[in-house]
């Protein structure tokens, strides 16, 4: 399980069987969230077991205040992205607000599209006790359901309340309430979301699928992060999330440079040279559609592999 380059054995595929495994033995697993094939495919690389195309791309990707401004059709083509590029690891679904609220035969719909187009292996939904029946009807589709509770970004947006939940002995039996009737309408998967470690604890005592937690103490069975939080590369992360990489000022950095190098002429890289137009164009290793192979030199996509400017 362990992560690793692009030329190391790639690790076997992590599937809900394999949470449930490490759940059970006690041994973590990683979660974060991610809304592209590229960093999706870095991630598999470094051996996340989860990837969330999460609802908060509506705030890191599209630069909106709140996660409820997430469009469907984006959240499924970004998840269908994530999978893509990491094929071998458990990629969850967000379902967006209002996506499973106005009707259960709607829900149904759109978690549908995230597992037909979306490529999705689960689907989260922010959930409390009263949406147990779209759960049951989902897992009866055989659609696997990861329940989020506790905090619920959705549910609170438009309230603007406080960022977390359970700190009251009330609230606290509210979320394990939850928990238990979400898992017995047939979650998977339980998310809690900024609770004390104490309510997280309530809830792995009345509860049996894998816990994933976020800012929810140490001792649930997977921990997510959203990736901004964890790369460095936003400007005020919650309490809960240490960075653990400088990458927005590594992107500041890299831009600077490149002004740089624009303004005094010194972009890199290699050009293109002339064709020889007396020798006939050849492109030995091109398929039948006459694409220019890699290393041709006027193939653009293999730009590193072209010769340089002679
Ligand atoms: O969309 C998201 O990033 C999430 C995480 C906070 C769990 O739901």
């Amino acid at each position: 399980m362990n992560g690793g380059t692009p030329t190391d054995t790639p690790r076997p595929a992590v599937t809900l069987r394999t949470l449930r495994g490490m759940a059970a033995r006690g041994e973590p697993f990683a979660c974060l969230t991610a809304y592209d094939a590229t960093t999706a495919r870095w991630l598999e690389r470094g051996g996340v077991h989860v990837l969330l195309a999460g609802d908060s791309a509506a705030q890191v990707v599209l630069g909106f205040e709140r996660t409820v401004d997430m469009p469907l059709d984006f959240a499924i083509q970004i998840t269908a992205a994530v999978k893509r590029g990491a094929p071998g690891t458990v990629v969850m679904a967000d379902m967006p607000f209002m996506s499973y609220h106005a009707s259960a035969d709607e829900a149904m719909t759109n978690a549908g599209r995230f597992v037909r187009e979306g490529l999705a292996d689960v689907v989260k939904l922010e959930a409390d006790a009263s949406f147990a029946p779209i759960v049951e009807r989902m897992t009866r589709a055989g659609i696997p359901v990861c329940a989020h509770i506790g905090f619920r970004p959705q549910a609170t947006a438009i309230e603007g309340v406080p960022t977390a939940a359970g700190r009251t002995q009330d609230a606290a039996d509210l979320i394990v309430e939850d928990a238990v009737r979400l898992e017995r309408a047939g979650a998977v998967l339980l998310l809690i979301e900024a609770v004390p470690p104490e309510v997280t604890r309530r809830v792995l005592q009345a509860t049996s699928v894998p816990l994933i937690g976020i800012g929810a103490g140490t001792d649930c069975h997977g921990q997510i992060l959203v990736v901004q939080d964890l790369l460095g590369m936003s400007d005020r992360p919650p309490r809960f999330a240490e960075p653990v990489a400088s990458l927005g000022e590594a992107v500041q950095s890299a831009g600077a440079e490149w002004v740089q190098r624009v303004a005094t002429g010194t972009i890199g890289g290699q050009t293109y040279r002339m064709r020889d137009e007396t020798s006939p164009p050849a492109f030995p290793h091109s398929g039948a559609s006459g694409t220019p192979a890699a290393g041709d030199p006027n193939n653009a996509s293999a730009a590193s592999t072209a010769e340089p400017k002679g």
